[in-house]
């Protein structure tokens, strides 16, 4: 083909294409750290969700547990001045973006679907910027989880516990069985993961809510935390040598394949569980971490919109915030995810156990008091504060710092910007 006759036909090809494209509605990218199998389950049915819908979906998944890897792929993006139309971001963190001045104001949104109507005023106040919605909840997950395999206790001869003092006994018989007692994965977030339930079941949520949300210096370094310090260093001991570095699901892998007894997590964990045809209550069982079944860490995952261009992509953001909310979204990302629905109306007939004690915990833990912010997961303190405090936490476990000293190193963490 000579060159006319190309540029012919690449102007013919594009007029035919013009036509589609204009009367399409746009694209939206979204980024996101739900690359395990249960959270990738997850995802999809947003991405199936938005294809019905006649928008397109770039996936921009960043795999990392916790989400630093995809925090530090999102700022790179918004200071090259590309901001995906929306990112997984969470708690004060959504202050923060919100300050930097590059969130969508989606009142509109928020207006037509009555969202301050169905949602909890404990997860509305963290979707608004100065008061204006800036974010979409999709799920709220608990942190303070200890996920068992009742096969393990049994072979054991171990029963399943509800404190701290019953876990070690059923860890001791686990490893004189051969097997290991606590899956876990030595990567800092997963560390403060289990330290934060540590601090719930040892001190309770009052004592929760002073150290790990008020950052109160008495309470980070006073006996209660130091005796939390050395419950951590006694779980340590009951941690498999391979553990550096192992991804969480991996160590959930452990639990669910039968190779390890008990794992410290959140209920992404139980999206492992359900991907790989397992039954709450038979193949598996979900406990509150030690000591802590009066209280419930809450963790919700949200997707911040960023401002975007033109009236398409705004439209597309509409979309995806109205898809996000809707009660058939929230049904199905959360029977995958093993969350539960952010918002209220979303009918209950198809969650197992699990997530039905979730949701009744969370209602009477409101009520209680015992409803705590998660730290470990970006939902009570400042990211400079959180990275400090999880910092010390990794130390500890990685050196043979003491208690005393770990505790005293929290108060200075607490004041890091
Ligand atoms: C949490 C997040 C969950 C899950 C988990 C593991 O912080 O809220 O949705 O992705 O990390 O990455």
């Amino acid at each position: 083909m000579k060159l006319k006759q190309i540029v012919q036909a690449t102007l013919a090809a594009a007029s035919l294409l013009a036509i589609p494209l204009s009367g399409m509605a746009a694209e939206v990218e979204v980024l996101h750290y739900w690359t395990s199998g249960g959270e990738a389950k997850s995802a999809a049915e947003l991405k199936k969700l938005m294809e019905a819908k006649g928008v397109s979906w770039k996936d921009f998944a960043v795999a990392g547990g916790g989400g630093e890897n995809a925090m530090t792929a999102l700022k790179a993006r918004v200071i090259a001045g590309s901001a995906p139309t929306a990112a997984q971001i969470k708690g004060p963190s959504i202050q923060e973006w919100g300050k930097e001045g590059v969130l969508a104001n989606i009142d509109v949104a928020a207006n037509e679907g009555k969202w301050d109507a169905s949602l909890p005023k404990v997860v509305s106040n963290v979707m608004k910027y100065q008061g204006h919605y800036v974010a979409v909840p999709v799920n709220v997950h608990r942190v303070n989880w200890l996920w068992v395999n009742p096969e393990v206790l049994k072979k054991a001869g171990a029963t399943a516990p509800s404190n701290f003092e019953e876990f070690f006994v059923a860890a001791d018989k686990i490893k004189k069985a051969g097997l290991i007692a606590v899956a876990h994965g030595g990567q800092p977030w997963q560390d403060a993961t289990v330290f934060e339930s540590v601090v719930l079941g040892v001190g309770g949520a009052a004592f929760y809510q002073k150290a790990l949300v008020q950052l109160d210096p008495a309470s980070l370094n006073s006996p209660t935390m130091i005796k939390a310090f050395d419950t951590l260093a006694k779980i340590k001991t009951y941690i498999d040598k391979d553990a550096a570095g192992r991804d969480w699901n991996l160590a959930t892998a452990m639990v669910i394949n039968g190779k390890a007894g008990m794992q410290f997590m959140g209920d992404w964990a139980k999206g492992e569980f359900s991907a790989a045809g397992k039954q709450p209550g038979k193949d598996y069982l979900c406990l509150p971490a030690p000591g802590t079944e009066k209280a419930f860490t809450f963790n919700i995952d949200s997707l911040a919109m960023f401002n975007v261009k033109g009236a398409d992509q705004q439209k597309a953001q509409q979309t995806l915030a109205n898809a996000v909310m809707s009660p058939e979204f929230q049904e199905v990302f959360n029977l995958n995810k093993g969350s539960i629905p952010a918002r209220a109306g979303v009918s209950r007939a198809k969650f197992d156990s699990c997530a039905l004690k979730s949701m009744d915990d969370m209602d009477a833990t409101s009520k209680s008091g015992g409803l705590v912010p998660s730290f470990a997961h970006g939902m009570a303190i400042d990211s400079a504060k959180a990275g400090a405090i999880q910092d010390v936490v990794a130390r500890f476990m990685n050196s043979t710092m003491t208690s005393q000293a770990a505790a005293s190193a929290l108060v200075k963490a607490a004041k890091a910007k």
